[in-house]
């Protein structure tokens, strides 16, 4: 049976060969200590699982939302956050849109913002998931590299002309997954200016909003002059409460934006279990999440200090839960993800998985299961020294 000819648009798996060999690793009954997975080890605070118990028992949860753009509890707290948070005041009727998790605002807008042979701005590293659903729209998609002497933020003025006239949509996303970078209002302020001038819509991606460290706090691009004309930013409550599988995110910004994203989505899904948004919205208002950071930070200065000593001198990300750090000069990202398997049996992730800019890079994360105050780690970093590869 044939299959539609949009799946051949998306790229081979570039983590296949990395796969195999952890499952042969494993087969020979080796424990890799696996730094390749981005998804919070720590589990939900539970007064966020308690508010979801009791939500749970209400019948009125237990059918559809049909409500204009999420479970009007949940908004007025994607409001307050908003607030509170950054200064920014959301009109919940027109600039707010409940998400099944950030991906599904990610993958969702290019479809409702995008015709084919439209350019789509990707950033180069990037999250994976956007240029894929770029290129099954039928995007032409033009890479901004993240270069390191750019602290990994696009250039924009590096932009043909002609490609920005041709733009819709331009993903970017700070702190950044897989480099690490932040940035600062000033660079946002750049962002809205260049996609004012070329009438682009901005996706802002700010999953990691609250995963940041040593006193940086995340700005949000809606603080920015004009941006309520052509942002729409994500958010996630995966990592901020470590709630990945729960599914639960929400879109702020530009109201034409969100209506276009919420006239997609309403024909595509009918939303999550209310119940979830109602714990969700309890997460928002009442919930920290400083000791999961201070898990992350206490694993980031382990791992770097250790790289370090070890002879790998690695950044210190001010934001999200990856280190990003350059493959020692003589291999590729995939021929020395391969050797560290092999010679110190452990686990991190290719750069070029992420885009051609990211060859020549890995990228380690800091969710580590199992770890206890760091024990995984320092076991990483003595398995690094012990090989002899640096
Ligand atoms: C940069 C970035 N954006 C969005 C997501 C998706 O998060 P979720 O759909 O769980 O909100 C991820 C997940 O790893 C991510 O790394």
């Amino acid at each position: 049976m044939e299959r539609a000819k949009r799946l051949e648009t998306i790229p081979p798996y570039l983590f296949g060969e990395i796969s195999r060999m952890k499952a042969k690793a494993i087969a020979e009954g080796k424990k890799l200590i696996d730094l390749g997975i981005g998804d919070p080890d720590l589990p939900t605070p539970e007064p966020i699982i308690n508010a979801l118990c009791e939500a749970a028992r209400d019948p009125i949860t237990h059918r559809y939302d049909e409500t204009e753009a999420g479970w009007p509890e949940y908004l007025q707290a994607v409001k307050r956050y908003y607030k509170r948070r950054f200064d920014v005041d959301i009109d919940i009727a027109s600039e707010a849109l409940l998400l099944i998790g950030s991906k599904d605002g990610l993958a969702h807008i290019v479809w409702a913002m995008v015709d084919p042979g439209d350019v789509v701005l990707c950033p180069d590293p990037g999250y994976t998931v956007v240029k894929v659903n770029s290129m099954m729209a039928g995007a032409e998609i033009y890479g901004m590299p993240l270069l390191e002497e750019n602290g990994f933020l696009p250039d924009f003025d590096a932009i043909p002309e002609d490609t920005a006239r041709r733009a819709k949509l331009m993903y970017l996303n700070y702190p950044n997954n897989p480099t690490g970078a932040v940035c600062d209002l000033d660079f946002y302020q750049k962002a809205v200016d260049f996609a004012r001038k070329y009438d682009i819509a901005v996706v802002s991606d700010i999953a990691y909003a609250e995963v940041t460290y040593d006193g940086y706090k995340a700005p949000s691009m809606l603080q920015c002059e004009g941006a309520k004309d052509v942002v729409i930013e994500l958010h996630s409550l995966s990592k901020t409460y470590n709630m990945t599988g729960w599914r639960i995110g929400f879109a702020a910004g530009a109201p034409n934006i969100i209506a276009a994203l919420n006239k997609m989505k309403s024909n595509m899904d009918s939303r999550q279990f209310p119940a979830i948004d109602i714990a969700a919205a309890y997460a928002l208002d009442n919930v920290t999440n400083e000791e999961t950071l201070a898990v992350y930070k206490e694993r980031r200065d382990i791992l770097v200090k250790g790289l370090r000593e070890a002879g790998w001198n690695v950044p210190c990300p001010k934001g999200s839960l990856y280190v990003w750090a350059k493959v020692p000069g003589g291999y590729t990202s995939a021929e020395f993800v391969k050797k560290l398997i092999s010679d110190a049996g452990v686990l991190v992730i290719p750069g070029n998985g992420y885009g051609p800019h990211g060859e020549g890079y890995v990228r380690m994360s800091l969710t580590v299961a199992g770890d206890v105050h760091g024990s995984l780690i320092k076991e990483f970093i003595s398995r690094i020294k012990a090989s002899g590869i640096f």
